[in-house]
């Protein structure tokens, strides 16, 4: 069966010392935990300092965005050869603040995940609906679009190296967090419709929900059959909070 996951995307948050504490306090909680992988993903400076730290533990590590791009004249991009050098196992792409604030699109998130790929880096891959689309009966739709969109570039089989991140637009850093059964309709949807392409790579491919995961309603959205883990902005800025997911997965794991 599939791994529980639970990555923390610490988004632009923390410093030198706080990532220090946070960390050191997860080193010393992580004993409780022995089914579920763990993994942050801080802000790229931090990235070497993460690596550092967790370098030796089970706590593994990752970026929030990659570049598509393999290196020269893009200001302010970063490589997948760069996130090599720190040993990130992971990188988020085509998070929903980056596809709204960035405009990135699903070609672009598409091209990301297979930079990303091809440089033995593992992609947690967001999809989501906004609420208006939500309210509109069409969230099947957009995240059937946002995903084939990769799988057009990558292939299905692919997916067997890459994460999905469900993530509902409308539950993210707002404290409505999608009930567990609204988030295991559409990861259900999600899994048929890798199903229909290939069985074995939606048996495989972990599924995380994201958006306003807590550690009080962690282990009922985790408990869902299709539901493998979580990726939790907020609640992994705390390392009781955090920790307290974790143990959700532990918990959850079949
Ligand atoms: P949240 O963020 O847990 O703060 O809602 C989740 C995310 O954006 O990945």
């Amino acid at each position: 069966m599939r791994q529980p996951f639970v990555a923390g995307n610490w988004k632009m948050n923390g410093s030198r010392e706080s990532v220090e504490a946070l960390l050191n306090g997860m080193k010393d909680a992580m004993g409780s935990i022995s089914k579920t992988e763990v993994a942050v993903c801080p802000p790229f400076v931090y990235i070497p300092q993460v690596a550092q730290i967790c370098a030796g533990t089970s706590i593994k590590w990752g970026s929030q965005d990659v570049s598509s791009e393999k290196a020269g004249a893009y200001t302010g991009e970063t490589a997948t050869s760069m996130l090599n050098d720190f040993d990130c196992t992971y990188a988020i792409v085509g998070h929903s603040e980056r596809r709204t604030l960035h405009g990135e699109s699903d070609e672009m998130v598409a091209k990301k995940s297979a930079a990303a790929q091809a440089d033995g880096i593992i992609p947690i891959i967001c999809i989501g609906e906004t609420l208006e689309e939500r309210e509109k009966g069409i969230t099947e739709e957009v995240v059937g679009r946002q995903l084939n969109a990769v799988i057009d570039v990558i292939g299905v089989q692919a997916l067997q190296k890459a994460v999905i991140a469900y993530e509902p637009v409308w539950a993210i850093g707002t404290g409505m967090t999608a009930s567990p059964e609204q988030a295991q309709d559409v990861h259900a949807y999600i899994r048929k419709l890798i199903a229909d392409k290939d069985a074995a790579t939606a048996e495989k491919v972990q599924i995380l929900y994201g958006g306003s995961v807590k550690a009080d309603n962690a282990e009922s959205l985790f408990g869902m059959p299709d539901i493998d883990g979580g990726l939790i902005g907020g609640a992994s800025l705390k390392v009781e909070d955090f920790m307290a997911i974790c143990r959700a997965g532990d918990n959850t794991a079949v």
